[in-house]
C-alpha cells in the first residue's frame, strides 16, 4: 500500500479546510492513508506527490471534487433518525391538517443541506405527504443541496437498490416507489410527484448560498461533524438567519450544539426551535 507522508497528509487537511472546510484533524491519518492507497490505484498518477501537484496547482473544480469524495463521507439512508421526523408530525404537519396552526398561501420551505445519495430530501416529501394530507394541497418545495456531485448524480437518478429499502414500508414502497428490474439486481425509483418537489443543487456550505428564507425546516444532519467549531458557529448561524419563528431546525443524534453560541432553544434531542 502506498504510504502517505506526514506532509502530505498535512497538505491534503490545508487543501480540504481551505477548500471545503473539512477539519482533518491528525486522529484521521490512517483513515486518510488508507483512502488516498485507494484512490491513487486509478492509476492516473505515479505517486502522490504528483497528484497533490496536479491537485493545487491545475485541476478542475470538478477534480477537486474527486479529492474531496475521497476524504468524505455520504453515508445515509431513507427515514434515518426517525424521530426528526415523528416530531415534524407531531408539532408541525399535524397542528397545520387540523387549521390549529396556518402557513399563508400555505407555503412551507424546507431544506435538506448536505443531502448526499437524496434518501433524506425524499423521505422529507413523502413524509409530508403522508402526514399533511396530500403534497398537491400544499405550496411544499423540498431543497436538497450537497457539494459532491457523484453522490447529487444518485440523487439525481433517484434510483435505490434493495439494500436501501430497509426503512420503507409496504404502503410507502407501492405509493412513491417504481421498481424497475436491472440487469444487476432489483431497483427501486422514487417516482416523479415526489421528485417534483424536490430541488437537487450543487452548493459549498462554506460558501454563499444563493437562496434566500424564510424556512420552516432546516435538516443540517450528519454533516457538521467535518466542521471546526468556528465553521460550525457560522453556518448555524446563517441558518438560524434563514429561518422563520418557529422553525425546526434537526442536526444528527451524534452531534451536539453545545458551546455553540447560536439564539436556538432545545426542543427534543438533536432537535432546536427558532
Ligand atoms: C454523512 S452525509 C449525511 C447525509 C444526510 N444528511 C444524512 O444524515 O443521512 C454528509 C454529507 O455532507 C456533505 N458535505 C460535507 N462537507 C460539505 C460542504 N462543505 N458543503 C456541502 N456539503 C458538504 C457530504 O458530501 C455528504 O454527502
Amino acid at each position: 500500500m502506498a504510504c502517505l507522508t506526514k506532509k502530505q497528509f498535512r497538505l491534503i487537511a490545508s487543501i480540504a479546510k481551505d477548500h471545503w472546510g473539512l477539519n482533518i484533524t491528525d486522529q484521521k491519518y490512517d483513515l486518510i492513508k488508507n483512502r488516498m492507497a485507494k484512490h491513487m490505484n486509478c492509476g492516473r498518477f505515479s505517486d502522490v506527490d504528483e497528484y497533490l501537484d496536479y491537485i493545487v496547482e491545475c485541476s478542475s473544480d470538478a477534480e477537486k471534487l474527486e479529492l474531496f469524495d475521497v476524504l468524505s463521507t455520504n453515508v445515509t439512508s431513507f427515514f434515518r433518525e426517525a424521530h426528526h421526523y415523528d416530531y415534524i408530525e407531531r408539532e408541525l404537519y399535524t397542528p397545520l391538517r387540523k387549521h390549529a396552526i396556518s402557513k399563508p398561501g400555505s407555503k412551507i420551505r424546507i431544506w435538506s443541506a448536505g443531502c448526499s445519495f437524496g434518501c433524506e430530501p425524499y423521505s422529507m416529501a413523502m413524509h409530508a405527504d403522508v402526514h399533511l394530507g396530500g403534497i398537491d394541497n400544499w405550496d411544499i418545495e423540498i431543497l436538497a443541496t450537497d457539494l459532491s456531485n457523484s453522490a447529487l448524480s444518485v440523487a439525481q437518478r433517484a434510483v435505490y437498490d434493495k439494500s436501501s429499502m430497509a426503512n420503507i414500508d409496504v404502503d410507502m414502497y407501492m405509493k412513491y416507489f417504481i421498481q424497475k428490474n436491472h440487469g444487476d439486481g432489483e431497483k427501486y425509483m422514487v417516482n416523479d410527484r415526489i421528485r417534483e418537489i424536490v430541488h437537487l443543487a450543487r452548493l459549498n456550505l462554506i460558501e454563499l448560498w444563493p437562496f434566500k428564507g424564510p424556512l420552516d425546516i432546516i435538516f443540517c444532519r450528519n454533516v457538521m461533524i467535518y466542521f471546526d467549531k468556528k465553521t460550525k458557529t457560522e453556518i448555524i448561524n446563517r441558518m438560524y438567519d434563514m429561518m422563520c419563528p418557529g422553525g425546526i431546525f434537526a442536526i444528527g443524534s451524534s452531534e451536539t450544539l453545545s458551546g455553540i453560541d447560536v439564539p436556538f432553544r432545545s426542543a427534543a434531542p438533536s432537535l432546536y426551535i427558532k
